[in-house]
């Protein structure tokens, strides 16, 4: 709604901005009419008019365009995107984390919402506007004359081939520019990650040919993408030129057949000049419009994944009366041809105690992921107190069950937020009990 509201304000803003030209139009022609002393007293109302359009109703509009986009927009859609996917993503299974990079994952999900709400605006703000600016400029010439509207329409079709024919290949060769520019920074990273080893190593040398290498390939392929956008430019500047010269030497030859006022000629030169002005711009909006796209299509394979552990709908909460627990030929590899886990059945009765021994990479860590259901498994079952953990809440399942893990990891908080991550209702006895239970006070 706030995007339609946002068309018809445009809409309106456009046809201001025209209308200043068709203003300059007629006070050339009005100044031709009339006696100079009479001037005042003649026109006055009308040029009252042009001054309350330019003074009042012009500041008006844009700053209501403004404040919609700037306000009303732009903040509040890039959060809601960013919220939408990071609500999705969070719930997401451990292994979509563990095939991909938790940074590059965040990074999607920021870039994502800005994408998405910066070509939405853009189609709106800029080529709309674009568009109704100059329509309106072509019923203008055609009122004059309408022979002087076809330099204008023939423009336009030159305007959108070429942005056919450079826009794709620009979007291309940035692309394979901002790949090199990963290609490089990934060098870069690993090199100063492991850095100790590199010291220790001494391959000063080879190590710096390593990241040259990328370097160089960095710059070949910037200059690819550099070419493009002279071309692009070159190209633009020609057309604009011609439009130009030629709008306003048809509007001379035909105001010299006395078809068009002198007026007709200040206008038409006016809006022409004001439209290529614009048309850099656009070309460059519609170059980003491509790019968002590019990045949204990007970010949606990377969070669009569907997830893979998902609660049943209306799955209840696992109701624990015993402690018991059972695991019912159970497979599980990892989503790969067989290994790990191939027919377990195990019986953990309520208050018994179970040390798991086995050598690394046994499958012990396994056993108990696929108890906290952090995978699903590939066949069996396993049973608490005789329900499937596959049926209830996965998070009634793990509020269940204490885990003390290998590696220890800190939220980036304070300690205490991270001592109160289990039990955010303990006292602060109970706080002040578990820092002394692990000799830390
Ligand atoms: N995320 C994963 N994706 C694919 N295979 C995995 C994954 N995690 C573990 N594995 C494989 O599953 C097997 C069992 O690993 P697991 O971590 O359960 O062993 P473990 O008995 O806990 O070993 P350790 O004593 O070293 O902790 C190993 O062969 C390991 O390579
Ligand atoms: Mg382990």
């Amino acid at each position: 709604p706030v995007l339609g509201v946002m068309c018809v304000v445009g809409f309106v803003v456009a046809l201001v901005e025209v209308a200043l030209f068709d203003f300059l139009g007629r006070l050339v022609d009005l100044t031709k009419d009339v006696p100079a002393p009479d001037f005042f007293a003649r026109h006055g109302r009308e040029l009252a008019f042009m001054a309350f359009v330019a003074l009042v109703a012009r500041p008006t509009l844009i700053a209501l365009s403004d404040l919609l986009m700037h306000q009303a927009v732009t903040p509040g859609l890039t959060a809601r995107i960013r919220w939408q996917q990071h609500q999705y993503v969070v719930r997401q299974s451990l292994s979509f984390f563990q095939n991909d990079y938790a940074g590059r994952i965040a990074n999607r999900i920021m870039q994502t919402g800005a994408s998405l709400r910066e070509s939405a605006v853009q189609i709106v703000d800029a080529l709309w506007y674009v568009g109704v600016y100059t329509g309106s400029a072509l019923i203008l010439f055609a009122q004059a004359d309408w022979r002087l509207t076809l330099p204008l329409v023939v423009w336009v079709f030159l305007y959108i081939g070429s942005l056919a024919f450079f826009v794709p290949r620009v979007k291309d060769r940035s692309w394979k520019a901002s790949e090199a520019r990963s290609k490089l920074m990934g060098r870069i990273v690993d090199g100063y990650t492991n850095i100790a080893t590199l010291k220790l190593f001494a391959h000063t040398r080879q190590e710096e040919a390593y990241v040259a290498e990328a370097v160089q390939e960095n710059v070949a392929k910037v200059r690819g993408m550099t070419r493009m956008t002279t071309g692009m430019d070159v190209t633009l500047t020609v057309l604009n030129g011609l439009l130009v010269v030629v709008t306003a030497g048809l509007g001379l030859w035909l105001w010299q057949k006395g078809l068009i006022t002198v007026g007709d000629i200040a206008l038409s030169t006016g809006l022409v000049i004001r439209i290529e002005n614009m048309s850099g711009w656009i070309m460059w909006v519609v170059n980003g419009i491509f790019e968002d796209i590019g990045t949204v299509q990007d970010g949606m394979e990377t969070v669009a994944k569907p997830n893979a552990v998902v609660d049943e709908p209306r799955a209840p909460a696992l109701r624990i009366t015993h402690g018991k627990v059972e695991f019912r030929d159970i497979h599980f590899h990892y989503g790969k041809q067989g290994g790990v886990i191939a027919g377990l059945d195990l019986q953990v009765e309520p208050g018994e105690k179970i040390g798991l021994v086995g050598p690394s990479g046994a499958g012990k860590s396994t056993l108990v992921n696929v108890l906290l259901r952090l995978y699903d498994l590939e066949e069996g079952r396993i049973l608490i107190d005789g329900q499937d953990i596959a049926r209830v809440t996965q998070e009634s399942l793990r509020g269940q069950i204490g885990v003390v893990t290998q590696d220890t990891s800190l939220l980036h908080r304070s300690i205490r937020e991270n001592l109160l991550y289990g039990r955010p209702e303990a006292s602060e006895s109970d706080v002040l009990a578990a820092v002394h239970g692990a000799r830390a006070g």
